[in-house]
């Protein structure tokens, strides 16, 4: 049977760099707060003329590059997203128009932080289905967009981002040490809608602002991310005995160390970004996955299982040989 392999990534972040020191000057906050809860030193805002799909496609070119590929080369485009450039058409059918990809197929997946995870799931059924070869997976988000500047319990959390991965269809014998995505678990409850949301949309005639109930959020996280990232494992026949790294959704440096130590896992085998990015949503997973690469950390044939939770509540997982 055929698998779902990764064989590009890339990333792109805008030019304007806040350190967590700005937020002092117009907020009851510090330098030493932000730091210590949330492991977040410095995050990138895009520039009032860049939009969400302007980071997407930066990032798509890159992994396009890293994959030796053009997107004449590309079948789909699912690009995971809750801050599009506009309402429609779907953020990943202008990425696609500026690739000058004309064939195929394009669509945003909406899951907030969870996007990336949902997005991969997806792009792997499409394969596996075999509606498309090669698939371009893309997370990109303007969360600056939807910050309410003067609340300080959220807008010091977030960031700007976009990271994209190429999936492509490869043959193999399908046993757990061969390349490429082993096994996937999705799930959400949409009773915790209250925890985490954005109080505007469409529908309701406002842009709104994110809100959120941290505390209770972070109760609901470390659980959650542990088990569907057990249950994706336990899927491909392993255990976190066999993971090499573990590619979390980058919120808080506490939730990660607490999913991390819940799975028997050391520091050693998470890839951190969170003190660089803060919570860039649904772009935090492939901006970890591209840095990691980069730096030396992610290597061919590594295991990796990613997770991540977010608004909905919407929480899942990803174990993959890289
Ligand atoms: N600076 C200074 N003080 C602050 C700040 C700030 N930026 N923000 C909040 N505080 C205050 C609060 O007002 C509160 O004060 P009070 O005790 O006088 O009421 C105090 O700090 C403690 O607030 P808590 O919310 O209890 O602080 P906590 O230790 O829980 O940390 C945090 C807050 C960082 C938000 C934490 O709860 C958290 O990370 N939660 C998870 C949120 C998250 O990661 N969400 C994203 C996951 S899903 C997704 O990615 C969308």
């Amino acid at each position: 049977a055929g698998r779902s392999v990764v064989v590009g990534v890339g990333h792109y972040l805008p030019e304007r760099v806040v350190p967590n020191a700005e937020f002092e000057k117009t907020l009851d906050t510090t330098d030493e707060w932000i730091r210590t809860r949330s492991g977040i030193e410095r995050r990138h805002f895009a520039a009032e003329d860049e939009t969400t799909s302007d980071l997407a496609t930066k990032a798509a070119e890159a992994a396009l590059a890293d994959a030796g590929l053009t997107a004449d080369d590309i079948d789909a485009i699912v690009l995971a997203t809750s801050t599009a450039d506009l309402t429609f058409p779907s953020t990943a059918t202008m990425v696609q128009a500026r690739l000058g990809m004309t064939k195929g197929f394009a669509f945003d997946v909406q899951a907030v932080c969870a996007g990336f995870v949902f997005a991969l799931c997806n792009a792997n059924a499409l394969i596996l289905s075999g509606q498309a070869k090669r698939v371009l997976v893309i997370g990109a988000e303007t969360f600056s967009r939807i910050m309410d500047w003067t609340d300080r319990s959220t807008c010091v959390l977030f960031g700007d981002g976009a990271g994209a991965l190429v999936l492509e269809l490869q043959d193999g014998q399908g046993t757990s040490d061969d390349r490429g995505i082993l096994s996937t678990d999705l799930n959400s409850d949409g009773r915790y809608k209250d925890l985490l949301y954005v109080d505007g949309g469409v529908s309701t005639q406002s842009t709104g602002h994110l809100r959120m109930q941290g505390n209770q959020v972070f109760r609901h996280a470390v659980e959650k991310l542990a088990k569907t990232a057990e249950v994706a494992l336990e899927r491909a026949g392993l255990t976190s005995d066999d993971v090499d790294w573990i590619v979390p959704h980058q919120a808080n440096i506490r939730i990660i160390q607490g999913t991390a130590k819940k799975m028997g896992l050391p520091m050693e085998n998470v890839v951190v970004t969170v003190q660089d990015h803060g919570n860039t949503s649904a772009a935090s997973i492939p901006l970890a996955l591209s840095v990691g690469k980069k730096n030396g950390q992610i290597k061919t044939g590594d295991l990796i299982v990613t997770e991540a939770i977010g608004g909905g509540l919407a929480w899942g997982a990803v174990a993959l040989r890289w």
